[in-house]
């Protein structure tokens, strides 16, 4: 079996998935109520309630797989990009496992994870495929050609991702941290033509979603608390649609450009019910493998060239690719 470890956000996560990508046991413990009244998620905040959770999280989910440490041959862990003190919580406790067993230990990139979401079972898929990747920190569409190489990057946000862009407009309707399912709940209610939200358009097949943050902005600038509340749904769901359409768009924009047959989406604002029902065609990370998981960095594992005892033990984390 394959032990991964996640901790590179607000996720403590651990799960067991087997060679060919079945998941055992997966757990995830969210740290979102802890931040919350924050607004945002607090790094050294994080990196503690980590440590806390680790072993934990560990022991949860070899009892879920009514395994032992003995069971696990590989351990596999996110060493970036994310939060530099929550990330190395994951690699000191994936380098103490692997070492007390001599076990060989893979280093993942969490990218690299949330696309391998869609390599495990029941119902794995295989590139080459687009993969648009939207979540709190990264928007992306990907050129994947197979399981194991980084894949090409065919666009990119050039500043907020699309997922930040939910979590900024959550906070200016006052839902709320973390926002985004907030947002997806809400604007089930809202009619998405009540207002115009223009999502920028930038050259190539790169995204920009800072632009809709401000129109939200000013859309709700020096506005009664009883205006406010009578478009709250209207609002939700204009904001909502102005940032799935522009996912959409591009997708199918690069889709066309490289002659994808296949389109996948994976990330946490995968997990949302209008870009869900945008792209029926797509391949969809399921939705508990949408947001950050170990399950998927798992499934990393098994495509990265692993690193055998002791040679890990000078391992580090890195909390940008640049
Ligand atoms: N139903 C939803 N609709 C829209 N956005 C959602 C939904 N559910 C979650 N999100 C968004 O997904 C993001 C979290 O996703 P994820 O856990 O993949 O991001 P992250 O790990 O913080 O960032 P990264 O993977 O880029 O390092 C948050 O911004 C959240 O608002
Ligand atoms: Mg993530």
């Amino acid at each position: 079996m394959i032990l991964g470890l996640e901790t590179s956000c607000d996720e403590t996560a651990a799960a067991l998935i087997t060679r060919d990508g079945a998941i055992v046991a997966n757990v995830v413990s969210s740290q979102a109520d802890l931040h919350a009244r924050y607004g945002g998620v607090v790094p050294e905040v994080a990196a503690r309630r980590h440590l806390e959770l680790v072993t934990p999280v560990i022991r949860e989910a070899l009892g879920e797989a009514k395994a032992e440490l003995g069971d696990v041959e590989l351990v596999g862990v996110t060493t970036g990009p994310g939060l530099i003190g929550a990330l190395l919580v994951g690699v000191a406790a994936a380098k103490a496992i692997a070492w007390a067993r001599r076990l060989p230990l893979a280093a993942v990139d969490h990218l690299h994870g949330h696309v391998a979401s869609l390599y495990l079972e029941p119902d794995p898929l295989e590139p080459p495929f687009l993969c648009l990747l939207a979540s709190g920190g990264h928007t992306m569409l990907l050129d994947v050609q197979d399981r194991g190489s980084k894949p090409h990057v065919l666009g990119t946000t050039i500043d907020d991702a699309a997922g930040e862009a939910f979590d900024k407009g959550a906070r200016l309707l006052g839902l709320g941290y973390p926002g985004g399912a907030r947002i997806d709940r809400l604007a089930r209610d809202g009619d998405p033509g009540a207002f115009d939200f223009p999502v920028a358009r930038v050259p190539g097949l790169d995204f920009s979603f800072s632009g809709v943050k401000t129109a939200l902005l000013y859309a709700v600038r020096d506005k009664s608390d009883a205006w406010l509340e009578a478009a709250h749904a209207d609002l939700a769901a204009s904001y909502q649609r102005a940032i799935v359409r522009a996912l959409v768009e591009r997708t199918q924009q690069a889709a066309e450009q490289i002659g994808a047959s296949r389109v996948a989406v994976v990330g946490g604002v995968a997990a949302n019910s209008e870009l869900r029902a945008s792209l029926p065609d797509a391949a969809l990370a399921p939705l508990a493998l949408c947001t950050d998981n170990a399950a998927m960095i798992a499934s990393a594992a098994r495509y990265v060239e692993p690193v055998s005892y002791p040679g890990y033990l000078g391992l580090d984390a890195y909390a940008s690719t640049a």
